[in-house]
């Protein structure tokens, strides 16, 4: 086992671990900020630099502090490590930085954006962003897409962070999207809008972590801070058919897979679970969904003996 010490907190870790999975070992606000890494995605991260932090010390061997920030997220710990995280002014200047950057195309539309009260960008512009943008060119933007009948591709709010890329690439059978051109140009396109047609496409949905992919059979339904999220499933032969379903009294306005504590899923669900069981008759109910109280969503959402109390 290694020794690292991220923000003065020491944990012990196995050999290969990055310094993001041992700050989410020690939790609270140690951990940095991820917007392209997904612990069940293969090859995510290092796209974003949200999640960029300061080695102060290399490790018990070499006790000298790396030269640059590095990205938590791909950087492994070596034994004697230390890290800063918040404690660092240079890291928080640095992600100032990387959140002005993200914003730089990203358009403020959160009033009318689906993702909002669940968007990472969103919170970490209320945690970091400058109240007005320097930037003095034209935006780049885009006509919205259908991605099939289900999911609607906006790319004026997409941050590049190839996280639906894994997805269509290890759940789904065959790949008809990804990220064409370079740069300024580049943008997430389906090869001239065919569809994804795959019972897993769905899951797009849930690891965008803006607005950029959003369930068609949802949009401009709900604030999601109006639904009670509850934890329900259902025989399912193509997927676990464990999933949340997000109702209003006794109507199923949309259904998404469960999330955990830092917004991933483990559980992948399928696009019948998803898109086609909207009956309460479909799902047996569990009960109230876990909602952390730092979310907008857990505004008005009491979880009490199993029941949601309003
Ligand atoms: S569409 Fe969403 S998930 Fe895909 S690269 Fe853009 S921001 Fe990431
Ligand atoms: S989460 Fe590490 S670079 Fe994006």
């Amino acid at each position: 086992m290694l020794k690292v010490k991220i923000d003065g907190f020491e944990v012990e870790v196995p050999e290969g671990t990055t310094i993001l999975q041992a700050a989410r070992q020690i939790g609270g606000d140690v951990v940095p900020p991820a917007m392209c890494y997904y612990s069940t995605l293969k090859g995510s991260g290092g796209k974003c630099r949200t999640c960029l932090v300061k080695v102060t010390k290399a490790s018990e061997k070499d006790p000298r502090p790396l030269p640059k920030l590095v990205a938590s997220c791909q950087q492994v710990v070596m034994d004697g490590m230390e890290v800063a995280n918040i404690s660092s002014d240079e890291v928080l200047n640095a992600r100032r930085g990387v959140v002005e950057f993200l914003l730089v195309n990203h358009p403020l539309d959160c009033p009318i954006c689906d993702q909002a009260g669940e968007c990472h960008l969103q919170d970490l512009a209320f945690e970091h962003g400058l109240a007005q943008t320097r930037y003095e060119y034209d935006r780049r933007t885009f006509e919205q897409i259908d991605i099939g009948p289900y999911i609607k591709l906006h790319m004026t709010r997409c941050i590049l962070c190839y996280r639906c890329v894994h997805v269509a690439n290890q759940l789904t059978d065959e790949r008809v999207h990804g990220v064409i051109n370079r740069g300024d140009h580049a943008e997430i396109s389906t090869f001239i809008e065919k569809a994804i047609e795959n019972d897993f496409s769905g899951n797009v949905i849930d690891v965008c972590p803006v607005g950029a992919l959003t369930d068609r059979t949802f949009r401009f339904k709900s604030r999601v801070w109006f639904l009670n999220p509850m934890d329900a499933h259902r025989d399912c032969d193509k997927c676990s058919g464990k999933a949340v379903v997000w109702m209003y009294g006794n109507e199923i306005y949309r259904v998404t897979a469960r999330k955990d504590y830092y917004g991933e899923v483990h559980d992948f669900i399928c696009n019948t679970c998803r898109f086609e069981k909207k009956q309460a008759s479909d799902w047996v109910i569990e009960g109230p969904t876990h909602i952390e109280r730092h979310s907008v969503i857990s505004q008005n959402h009491y979880e009490n003996g199993g029941k949601v109390v309003r």
